[in-house]
């Protein structure tokens, strides 16, 4: 179906349905000359960026390499974007992720890539496309005429893993299979969360915020590096498999895992295939989205039966569903939509045999909302890493929790004992930073953003 009233031709791509390229890029930069940028901000880079519905009517086929852009506040400062015009009120986006990490639980910026300490990076340029030398050309041409009106901050690329990880994530789970749809966009398919369209885009029916009208079809992007440790965490598996009768060890360990995540590695639910993996089902995209968690009746505070799902499972914590007491469908205001991709290469032989990461992997991390405190910062702060989340005695989501660098208590992954106490040590997750940008309508970067 069509479109809720959208402007999918002035909606950036990757906000809605992602860019869905095996290969991308993130170019981080900073803007050196705001007059030399802001003219070519309109001529060289506004006609690269790629809307919605281009995406949609596969009318992409001209261009190679899909471009969307995105600011951060000290860039809209950098762009002369002043006043109110400048007043996006969003208070994390306007102090910057860096200013965030409390709030985040980073146990400090140790751990983060150094140019994402500060609030230097102006804005990001995402590139996505089928083969790196697509990228690599496009990347090239465009800043042989940017020239010095920007300069590279910082880049990281990433890529979908090889066949058969295609669509996996390094720990080897199904990833992008959770998203929810605008109200009367696409879908939904079954278990798809529907949303109003202001959930996340800027201006839309459902966002209550006070903006500029520029800011209108804008949503916010926020962009996380973070590493995963996998033979760290393939290691914690094998060492705690859950023992039941029917269970090989191997068994055991592959349903921790599966029950840590909340869904197998094929993308089955647990909550629908409890024991064992169920390829048939994590391939099927009208059924492996379609469930819920407790049972009717079931109060937020009272919710007791972790025999086919844990209440800290990573998908139960980042969307509890049913869980919540509210009919299913309806609005928490804390959806996100997820664009992320992998980074770094697979395991190697040798990290596999000392159970030990030598080489940096990991996610790209990418959401998508109208608001970072009711978004991302809500799902990091108030359930993934908040113990009494969804009720008391759950502790951390075991995926992404983290306790600013101390011991997270984990409950209710062994269906055997749930009280049985898991203390992860390790984040299997290592924040590496980020920043929180604003992706602007096209008609935002022809008009306001480029004169
Ligand atoms: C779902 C992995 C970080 C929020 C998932 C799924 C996997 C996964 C395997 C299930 C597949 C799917 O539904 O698409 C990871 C890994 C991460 C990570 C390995 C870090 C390296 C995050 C972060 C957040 C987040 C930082 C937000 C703070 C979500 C949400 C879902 C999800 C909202 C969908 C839940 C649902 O609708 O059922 N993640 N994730 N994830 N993740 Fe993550």
């Amino acid at each position: 179906s069509a479109a809720a009233g959208l402007n999918l031709n002035d909606i950036q791509g990757d906000i809605l349905i992602g860019m869905r390229k095996p290969v991308e890029l993130f170019f981080f930069f900073g803007i050196s000359n705001t007059a030399a940028f802001k003219s070519k901000l309109k001529r060289e880079i506004l006609p690269l960026v790629t809307s919605t519905l281009q995406i949609l009517n596969n009318d992409t086929a001209a261009a190679s390499t899909l471009v969307n852009i995105a600011f951060s506040h000290t860039g809209l400062v950098a762009l002369n974007v002043t006043g109110d015009a400048n007043n996006l009120n969003d208070p994390p986006f306007a102090a910057g992720q860096v200013n965030d990490v409390k709030n985040l639980s980073d146990p400090g910026t140790t751990n983060w890539v150094p140019q994402f300490v500060g609030t230097n990076i102006h804005g990001v340029i995402l590139f996505g496309s089928d083969t790196e030398d697509s990228i690599n050309s496009t990347l090239a041409s465009l800043q042989s005429k940017l020239g010095n009106s920007i300069s590279e901050i910082y880049s990281l690329r990433g890529a979908m893993r090889p066949p058969p990880n295609m669509g996996h994530e390094h720990f080897g789970f199904l990833d992008g299979i959770s998203n929810p749809t605008i109200n009367g966009f696409q879908g939904p398919k079954p278990g798809q969360a529907v949303v109003p369209a202001g959930e996340i885009i800027v201006g839309q029916h459902g966002d209550n915020v006070t903006r500029p009208a520029w800011a209108k079809d804008g949503s916010f992007l926020v962009f996380r590096q973070l590493k995963q440790l996998v033979p760290e965490f393939n290691k914690f598996l094998a060492d705690n498999p859950i023992v039941e009768p029917g269970l090989t060890q191997e068994q055991g360990s592959d349903l921790l895992g599966a029950r840590m995540v909340g869904r197998w590695k094929s993308g089955a639910p647990v909550v629908l295939s409890p024991m064992f993996d169920d390829p048939a089902l994590g391939a099927d995209d009208n059924r492996n989205n379609n469930f819920t968690f407790a049972e009717p009746g079931q109060s937020q505070s009272n919710l007791t039966d972790q025999s086919k799902c844990p209440l800290s499972a990573h998908i139960r914590k980042t969307r509890p569903r049913a869980d919540l007491g509210l009919p299913e469908n309806s609005t928490s205001f804390h959806h996100i939509v997820r664009a992320g991709i992998p980074y770094g290469p697979e395991v190697t032989p040798d990290e596999t045999s000392s159970n030990t990461t030598e080489i940096e992997r990991g996610l790209a991390f990418v959401a998508y909302q109208s608001n970072i405190m009711n978004g991302f910062q809500f799902l990091q702060e108030f359930w993934a890493n908040n113990q009494k989340f969804i009720q008391r005695g759950v502790g951390f989501d075991p995926i992404i929790g983290a306790a600013g660098g101390a011991e997270r208590p984990v409950n209710g992954l062994d269906p055997t004992g749930p009280v049985r106490n898991f203390t992860l040590s390790t984040d299997f997750v290592v924040s590496r930073g980020g920043e929180y940008f604003f992706a602007p309508s096209l008609s935002a970067i022809a008009h306001t953003l480029s004169v």
